[in-house]
């Protein structure tokens, strides 16, 4: 097996020298170049290295704090430091942030290609024994949130987490932890669910959380609630905890769907979203419920950049219209989604999100949901 090397530097000369070391030697093979160490950090998950050779002077993230957040995100990489001489205080630095190896430049074709040896060959075996998960990601969490039931929050985070699936990692967790209806609007209702990861000590790594999520289509994988409501009570906020924290570091956006208490799980998850979608229908009990939501949210100290007011079921033919709508809420409405029961029954009676429908997608609905997910920054 060949040493893969990713370069880091922003001269393109200096890359280019050192490629023509390397691939002199049959051992080594460059997986990729850098310039600066923001692009290193993006281009390790996918390239893989097992050594990176960092200058230490590069735009936009220099190579220390690129050393720094490598050796902490990607233990298993070994950085190798290239610096000119009297760089000693920015050496020290380097080593600190868990640099294995430094070279000083210029160096000549023996002491790049012996250094990187000999030091991948030092730290191979201890490094590759790092129980290292292959991915590292920061994924957003996007909750749906109402403080009335039956106002469409399942309708809209199924169908939202199969549009942001066209471009992100995506999973779902139904936390609605007693009345969870995911399973059913997406023909899951056999498959394990969050109480099992709750039975399982073992619950360390993504790969034990694994079996228990439900792979629905490519880049969207769910994890379902209980099937008893009685449940509920065994999944506490430590687990809840423990679960978002691994699925964080795999995927890149995790949608939420909850019930409508503002109990410990639920302000766990609120406190953690990076965007709650406020849901409320156009009746006059929704809209109260919905206003009291919003006040409690603040008092919770989240402001409008991280709540927003998505009107669901809009439809002004029972007596209130827009204008009353945006009259209780003095914030500005994020988004309103039409009614439309033509789409919304039919995909739920067959266990299949209208967005995941070739028909169905070409209706107002779907294409609300698909602005709703565009307009939301994640
Ligand atoms: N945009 C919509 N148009 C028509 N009906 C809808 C819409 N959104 C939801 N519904 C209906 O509302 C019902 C409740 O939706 P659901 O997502 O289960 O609400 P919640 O999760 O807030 O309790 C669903 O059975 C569905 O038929
Ligand atoms: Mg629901």
């Amino acid at each position: 097996m060949k040493i893969k090397v990713l370069i880091a530097d922003d001269i393109k000369e200096t890359r280019d020298i050192i490629k023509k070391i390397l691939l002199l030697e049959d051992e080594f093979e460059i997986v990729g170049e850098a310039c600066d160490g923001e692009e290193t950090l993006r281009l390790i998950p996918k390239l893989k290295p097992d050594v990176v050779l960092m200058d230490i002077n590069m735009p936009v993230l220099n190579g220390l704090e690129a050393t720094e957040r490598i050796t902490k995100l990607y233990p298993n990489v070994i950085v190798i430091i290239m610096s000119v001489q009297g760089e000693s205080e920015y050496l020290k630095k380097a080593m600190f942030y868990g640099a294995k190896e430094y070279i000083i430049k210029p160096f000549n074709y023996e002491s790049l290609i012996e250094t990187i040896k000999v030091t991948y060959e030092r730290y191979k075996d201890i490094l590759s024994k790092l129980n290292v998960e292959e991915e590292i990601r920061d994924g957003k969490i996007v909750t749906f949130f109402s403080s009335k039931g039956g106002v469409g929050k399942t309708v809209l985070a199924v169908n939202s987490a199969v549009e942001f699936s066209k471009t992100k990692k995506t999973i779902l967790i139904d936390m609605d932890l007693m009345f969870g209806d995911v399973s059913l609007m997406v023909d899951g209702a056999n498959h394990k669910t969050i109480l099992d990861t709750i039975d399982d000590e073992q619950l360390d790594s993504y790969n034990s959380l694994k079996p228990y999520i439900f792979g629905y289509k490519e880049n969207l994988d769910i994890l379902f609630a209980p099937k008893k409501p009685e449940s509920a009570e065994y999944i506490g906020k430590d687990s809840v905890e423990k679960i978002f924290k691994i699925i964080k570091r795999h995927y890149d956006l995790i949608i939420v769907d909850t019930g409508i208490n503002f109990n410990d799980t639920t302000l766990y998850v609120l406190d953690n979203s990076d965007y709650i979608l406020l849901i409320s229908t156009m009746d006059i009990i929704s809209l109260k419920n919905t206003k009291l939501g919003l006040s409690v949210m603040k008092s919770l100290g989240y402001d409008n950049k991280k709540v927003k007011i998505v009107i669901n079921r809009f439809n002004t033919d029972y007596g209130i219209n827009k204008g009353d709508v945006e009259d209780v809420f003095k914030e500005n409405i994020f988004a309103s989604i039409p009614d439309d029961e033509k789409t919304v029954l039919p995909s739920i009676n067959n266990g299949k999100p209208f967005m995941d429908n070739n028909k169905l997608i070409k209706s107002k609905l779907a294409k609300a949901i698909e602005t709703l997910c565009k307009t939301l920054e994640v």
